[in-house]
């Protein structure tokens, strides 16, 4: 087996674009119909553009927010790092709040206000400098996280994956799509599947939209099919991203993603979630203490613009949960593979 990706032919989409002035996002909520780029001038415009999602998945959030940081800083006269944080500070707070699950995002933004924080008289460059340095590291932890992840897969193989994770998701090639793309270029994955992720539907628009430019042919199923999928044999692996895993291992993601966990161990299926080690909280000692986005109610009532349901009903919209790291076989992040994940092992990882 060759082992290695070519990655002209398995990482070509790029959702992010810094132009020097202005931060470019592949407006993904027009995909897969349009491949349209939105213009954001301002920090501002970057947060409402992850707040719509415009920009989505854990890891693009926090390279955007990354980029925001330096337009908030943009038009700001200071002497040093110290006195342009000030300045930018209220710009990043709103930036933080446009999404509360993916930890990605105060991550990012923590670590552009430590590095505005120590720096002097060069502070744009140095903020400059971090955003990039924010990208370009998460380029290269997916490339990694996609061959240690991939090692894991017996060939031959059909996985099922859920929500999008990839080139779209992150600065490029993506996490658990990444593991995937990095299965099929070894010949380790036969088949994919991917489930429609309702109600945003990022599997059946985003991910098999991404895999087809590829040359990979997913096969999409509903949500509802997923055990049925599983009760049939055709898969050996469900492998997911994730937006926040905790210092136990339980691991926030996509809305589905629990009840998958639970089918895939019901039927010996396995379950590996990929992600980068910017998703990693350790400061949260388990899933009970994320705070789980709940979106519009109105995400529910329709179906591309048509509505589905009758008219004055209620509904409830939560966008994530929390797949307990009992149900978990594997995290894979770009430092290793932690099977079994639970406090102890992630102490061990990744440290107090
Ligand atoms: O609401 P979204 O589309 O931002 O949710 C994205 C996910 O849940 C992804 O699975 C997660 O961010 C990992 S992406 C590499």
């Amino acid at each position: 087996m060759n082992d290695a990706i070519d990655f002209d032919r398995y990482d070509r989409i790029r959702p992010i674009r810094w132009t020097g002035e202005a931060l470019e996002l592949l407006d993904q909520r027009k995909l897969p119909f349009a491949v349209d780029y939105v213009r954001c001038d301002d920090s501002d415009a970057v947060a409402a553009a992850i707040h719509a999602l415009t920009v989505r998945g854990a890891p693009a959030i926090g390279i955007a927010a990354a980029w925001g940081v330096v337009l908030a800083a943009r038009d700001i006269d200071a002497a040093d790092g110290a006195q342009a944080l000030a300045a930018v500070e209220s710009a990043m707070q709103r930036l933080n709040a446009a999404r509360p699950t993916a930890v990605n995002l105060a991550w990012a933004l923590a670590r552009m206000r430590r590095v505005l924080a120590a720096a002097g008289a060069d502070w744009r460059e140095v903020l400059n400098r971090e955003a990039q340095a924010i990208a370009d590291e998460d380029l290269a932890a997916n490339r990694r996280m996609g061959a240690l992840g991939a090692a894991l897969i017996v060939p031959g193989s059909g996985v099922l994956t859920h929500c999008n994770t990839g080139s779209l998701a992150t600065a490029g090639f993506g996490t658990a799509l990444g593991v995937i793309r990095a299965g099929v270029a070894q010949g380790r994955i036969a088949q994919v599947f991917a489930g429609e992720t309702r109600p945003w539907l990022q599997g059946a628009r985003l991910t098999v939209w991404e895999l087809e430019q590829d040359g990979i042919a997913p096969t999409l199923i509903a949500d509802s099919a997923a055990a049925h999928l599983m009760k049939t044999g055709k898969v050996g692996w469900v492998i997911v991203g994730a937006d926040r895993i905790c210092a136990n291992g339980d691991t926030a993601n996509k809305i589905g993603t629990y009840q998958l966990a639970i089918s895939a161990r019901h039927h010996g299926v396995k379950f590996m979630v990929a992600a980068p080690s910017s998703t990693v909280d350790m400061a949260t000692a388990s899933g009970d203490l994320i705070e789980i986005e709940e979106r519009d109610p109105g995400e529910l009532f329709s179906v591309g613009g048509a509505r589905t349901a009758a008219e004055r009903v209620g509904a409830w919209n939560p966008v994530f949960d929390v797949t307990p790291h009992e149900l978990i076989d594997a995290i894979v992040t770009e430092r290793g593979v932690i099977e079994r994940p639970d406090a102890v092992a992630m102490k061990a990882a990744f440290g107090g």
